[in-house]
């Protein structure tokens, strides 16, 4: 059903999109936006929240003052503090710039769907957020790629319009691309929607940072400003990295998984195993929804970033294929496209395609170059759509076996529905539950390069 049904939605777009491609031509770069901390040191700038687990909420922030205390105070009336919590904080350095002082602090248990006062290291404004519902439906919005240029100010604005309960984000957050303050006024860019809702995000190659090839005594390690300012509760979820970690949404509806497209991901790797084991406790009968975030996306037919995901897909494509999850986003290219379709996995082993795998990537902003899409990319049959555009994304998972996805185009001061389309939960449907492979077969390299 599901599958044909996505073949007749095909069949329509592939002239919409002739049509939209011919006459969609996406706007400049946008301008880089500086944003200044203008309060005094011990103010607390770039704050943002994420969750951890079910009922608690990390509070993360920076001082320029050292001695600022990596308290927060919190309750559910404005001003009126009933609870705090105490965490801790930690600093980096990166060649000649040191970092300000980072604090971090979980708070809870929090009650569900709840607006919370909160106020960091007793100084300075007040912050408000809204936890999470404790059950579907539950609002997900996805942007990828987001720099912090005029575009993505008009994105932020346009997700915001429309309420969310949690940010996702697939990778590259600042583009400050080893100019460190660039990370510090992203914070502060962002801090207007971070505080607010939980922001849950992943690595991109922008994050990664890396010294120069040949490290001099004292060299910043990889990752070195991305892990000290967002720290996501991969402890909470048994990963060793903060570059890899799953939680849970909805009260257990669904389980999100962000993988790390740069940390090792082959079968004797610390994340390989992980990722089994995270997908292996996985119950979907409590948890239908599955859904994973990576960077560079498996599935790709614009010109840009070609085959920079597909090793990864390699070593990883099989265990998500066996779990079934219901949808996969990546980030990377800066335009969209939305492939659905079923893992090669199978089909390389001359099995017929069972279940649908529906793979979104919901990407941004900061572009330079103009994108441009294959026409005879060897997927394009297996793309659904595709437009240069920037947006969002929004995952609204309604119950346990329909989930709405939108992709919402930024134009000008609009944003405007481009894509859109129901999900059926996969574990709903009997004859996708079932594991279809016990034994693994070794893998026909040729056939699977894609
Ligand atoms: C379950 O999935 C299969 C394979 O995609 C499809 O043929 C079938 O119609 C689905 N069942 C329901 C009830 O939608
Ligand atoms: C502060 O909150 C507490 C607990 O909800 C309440 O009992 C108290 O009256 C509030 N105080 C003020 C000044 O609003
Ligand atoms: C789930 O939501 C869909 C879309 O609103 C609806 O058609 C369907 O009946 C719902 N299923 C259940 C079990 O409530």
């Amino acid at each position: 059903m599901v599958a044909q049904a996505l073949v007749v939605v095909s069949a329509l777009l592939a002239a919409a999109v002739a049509v939209a491609a011919a006459e969609y031509v996406r706007p400049p770069p946008g301008r880089i936006i500086l944003t200044e901390h203008t309060e005094p040191a011990d103010h607390p700038q770039q704050a943002h929240v994420s969750a951890v687990g079910e009922r608690h909420v990390r509070v993360s922030w920076v001082t320029d003052d050292k001695h600022a205390q990596s308290v927060v105070e919190y309750g559910k009336a404005s001003r009126n503090y009933t609870m705090s919590a105490t965490g801790d904080h930690t600093s980096y350095r990166y060649f000649l710039y040191s970092s300000g002082k980072i604090h971090h602090v979980t708070i809870g248990p929090l009650e569900p769907s709840t607006v919370y006062y909160y106020r960091c290291g007793e100084a300075g404004r007040e912050f408000s957020l809204r936890t999470p519902p404790a059950a579907l439906p539950i609002e997900l919005a996805l942007v990828g790629d987001l720099g912090q240029t005029e575009w993505t100010a008009s994105t932020l604005a346009h997700a915001s319009k429309t309420d969310y309960d949690m940010l996702l984000v697939p990778g590259d957050l600042s583009y400050a691309d080893t100019q460190q303050p660039l990370w510090d006024s992203f914070g502060r860019f962002v801090q207007r929607h971070a505080c607010r809702r939980p922001w849950m995000v992943t690595q991109g190659n922008h994050e990664v940072e890396a010294p120069p090839l040949h490290p001099v005594p004292a060299s910043p390690p990889p990752f070195a400003a991305y892990g000290a300012r967002w720290r996501m509760p991969h402890e909470e979820s048994g990963s060793p990295s903060n570059l890899y970690y799953s939680f849970d949404a909805a009260g257990r509806a669904v389980h999100v998984v962000m993988l790390g497209s740069y940390a090792p991901f082959d079968a004797s790797s610390d994340q390989y195993r992980w990722l089994a084991r995270d997908l292996a406790a996985v119950d979907r009968r409590a948890t239908p929804w599955l859904v994973v975030l990576l960077h560079a996306p498996w599935y790709n037919t614009n010109a840009a970033h070609q085959g920079e995901g597909e090793a990864m897909r390699k070593a990883m494509e099989r265990l998500l294929f066996e779990a079934r999850v219901d949808v996969v986003f990546a980030g990377h290219v800066h335009a969209y496209e939305r492939f659905v379709s079923v893992s090669l996995f199978p089909s390389v082993h001359g099995e017929s395609i069972g279940c649908p795998m529906t793979r979104t990537r919901s990407n941004s902003h900061c572009c330079r170059r103009r994108q441009g899409f294959e026409k005879n990319h060897r997927l394009a049959p297996l793309s659904m759509m595709r437009e240069a555009s920037f947006g969002h994304g929004r995952l609204r998972v309604v119950n346990a076996t329909s989930a709405h996805w939108s992709w919402h185009r930024n134009d000008d001061a609009d944003s405007v529905v481009r894509d859109e389309l129901w999900l059926e939960n996969l574990a709903a449907n009997a004859s996708c539950r079932q594991r279809q492979h016990d034994e693994p077969t070794a893998v026909n390299s040729r056939d699977d390069e894609l």
